[in-house]
């Protein structure tokens, strides 16, 4: 018997304010139509007082819980992805535990930027395989309206705020043909000063801004995300031609079309969110595979890609059969 973890449910949460392009312009020296033209976004939501990565996080989590059929008790695994934490500690998912009324479960944070949510997956998916687990809840929430520069109109008119939740589930089979069919996660350390935040409790003892060399990021994304979006195919020994569906990191559009045409997939079996969410870092891949699941467009059985890369540099991609 081979013993996976299947997909049970999937949740997603925004805050209630949505800003436009436009409405930011009246703010930042910035167009509609430069936003549009260079990253594919539109709109995105910014949390207001009361709203943050925990509250956020907690709702993603109920919606992907009654998408599951399951109460709060039965999950046993928390794994929040978050570069935003409501406080430096305790963890961002103790928070969500309590608010979901969890009495005990492992709940731990895990802080790999964009790609936070393809690595929370792939521990959850360890821990689960291993028999450490039996049902997890895997959760990418972030506030990074919070640690802008809104002084800086190249690096603040590209993020959202949100939070997107699945729940991950131990199946026996004689086949093993659903749940996740493979992961892969790299980093590389050596190029923390292309995008990273100019603060933190042990050196400037203060949260910090968002700071990014945006064209040598586009750069190192094209190449990283091609080269283990083909390693991770491989290792489910299947091709791009039985993708079924690309749920790739919103960061931007030109990066998912690049992405895309490396690949050979067409642009219809990519989920875009980009254009209503922006860069919702570790949210942004739940967030799109929340939205793709329920407007049907992923059904059961489907063969779904997801990927992401972010600070650090971290990246990683993951097969999943629905
Ligand atoms: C950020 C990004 C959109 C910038 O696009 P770009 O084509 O590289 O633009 P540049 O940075 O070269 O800037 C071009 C011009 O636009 C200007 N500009 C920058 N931001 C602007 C804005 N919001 N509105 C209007 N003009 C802007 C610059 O000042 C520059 O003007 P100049 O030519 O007079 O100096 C692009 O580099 C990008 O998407 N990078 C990847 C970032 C990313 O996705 N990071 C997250 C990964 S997790």
């Amino acid at each position: 018997m081979i013993r996976r973890s299947i997909l049970l449910g999937t949740g997603s949460a925004l805050p209630v304010r949505a800003v436009s392009n436009a409405e930011l312009a009246q703010t930042v020296d910035t167009s509609d139509e430069w936003i549009v033209e260079r990253t594919g976004i539109r709109n995105r939501h910014i949390a207001g007082d009361g709203e943050t990565t925990a509250t956020l996080a907690t709702q993603a989590a109920q919606e992907a819980l009654a998408a599951a059929g399951l109460a709060a008790q039965d999950i046993d695994l928390i794994i929040l992805a978050t570069a935003t934490p409501d406080q430096t500690f305790p963890a961002a998912a103790t928070k969500v535990q309590a608010a979901l009324g969890i009495d005990d479960c492992v709940a731990f944070d895990v802080a790999a930027v964009c790609s936070g949510f393809l690595y929370a997956l792939t521990v959850a998916d360890s821990m689960i395989r291993s028999g450490a687990a039996q049902r997890a809840l895997v959760i990418g929430s972030e506030t990074f309206s919070r640690i802008l520069d809104w002084d800086d109109r190249a690096t603040c008119v590209l993020f959202g705020d949100g939070a997107g939740a699945v729940v991950l589930g131990a199946q026996e089979s004689e086949d093993g043909q659903r749940g996740i069919l493979a992961a892969k996660l790299h980093a590389d350390g050596r190029h923390n000063q292309l995008l990273y935040v100019d603060g933190g409790p042990s050196t400037t003892q203060t949260v910090g801004k968002l700071r990014m060399k945006g064209q040598e990021v586009f750069r190192h994304a094209v190449v990283n995300l091609a080269s283990v979006l083909r390693e991770v195919m491989e290792l489910a020994k299947l091709t791009p031609a039985d993708i079924d569906w690309l749920v790739p990191h919103q960061a931007n559009a030109r990066i998912l079309d690049a992405t895309a045409r490396k690949l050979k997939l067409s642009p219809d079996r990519v989920v875009v969110t980009v254009d209503r969410h922006a860069n919702t870092s570790a949210a942004s891949v739940p967030l799109a595979l929340d939205v793709a699941m329920r407007d049907g467009r992923i059904k059961p059985g489907d063969l779904v890609v997801l990927e992401a890369m972010g600070g650090g540099f971290t990246w990683g991609a993951c097969v999943l059969r629905v």
